[in-house]
């Protein structure tokens, strides 16, 4: 029986669909993680079906279940080496493609993979865009030896930070902690708006404990902007 998508779904499975059309024959390809990257696998292994031949790293064992469902080669980003692409979602993005990602808790091999890929496109739908950061709660990674200690310390350093508000909560999963593919927590810092991204990443990853921020700088170099109808605006134009 067919599904009836919702109209964010509907953007986000355009985006993600104009993404396809940047995998070639060979590429060694980053697969995201999320309910938009979910849409790009999906997509991939129709493609890798009728014979596209490619070789992909994902991003969350999610992701790596996803693509093995849909017979799509998988290997270590070890293995794989410089990748040519990385596709991904965001759950935000303002107008210099500084992203705020961990939406879904797999930032850290999120932003590893990023980091390995020639190039990262990133797919989304409209409501993503911002002009600042900061409405979405920045995750944050943290290793489990002491994670209240590293919590405190953190606080103090958003005291110092140009941010709005300067909550911080625990990501759960039934009930507790959520634990990671790495096997760290998610603390979730909610400012209101992010005065200095670059500042805050920085001071942040010098907290022993913390392993990595959702603060994505300077790795995107386009978003693709789906809507409902199926039209999909690219990010710079
Ligand atoms: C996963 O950890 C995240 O970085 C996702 O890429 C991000 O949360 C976007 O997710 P959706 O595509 O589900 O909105």
């Amino acid at each position: 029986m067919a599904t009836t998508l919702s109209p964010a779904d509907r953007a986000k499975r355009a985006a993600a669909l104009a993404a396809l059309e940047y995998i070639e024959d060979g590429m060694t390809l980053g697969l995201g993680t999320g309910s938009t990257a979910a849409f790009l696998v999906e997509g991939l292994g129709r493609r890798v079906g009728e014979g596209l031949k490619v070789r992909c790293v994902a991003t969350s064992s999610g992701t790596a279940a996803q693509a093995t469902r849909l017979s799509i080669p998988l290997l270590g980003l070890d293995e794989a080496g410089p990748l040519d692409l990385v596709i991904d979602g965001a759950d935000e993005f303002d107008p210099q493609l500084r992203l705020i990602k961990g939406g879904g808790g797999a930032l850290l091999q999120e932003k590893i993979v990023a980091a390995a890929a020639r190039r990262m496109v990133v797919i989304s739908d409209a409501s993503k865009e911002v002009a600042r950061l900061g409405a979405f709660p920045l995750p944050i990674e943290v290793v489990r030896f002491g994670c209240l200690s590293t919590a405190r310390t953190v606080a103090t350093v958003l005291d110092r930070a140009d941010v709005e508000t300067r909550t911080l909560t625990w990501r759960q999963r039934d009930g507790a902690f959520l634990v990671t593919d790495e096997g760290h927590h998610i603390l979730d810092a909610h400012l209101g708006r992010i005065g200095d991204p670059g500042a805050l990443a920085s001071a942040l990853v010098q907290v022993p404990g913390v392993v990595e921020t959702g603060l994505f700088l300077g790795l995107a170099s386009e978003v693709l902007i789906g809507s409902e109808d199926g039209h999909v605006r690219r990010f710079p134009g």
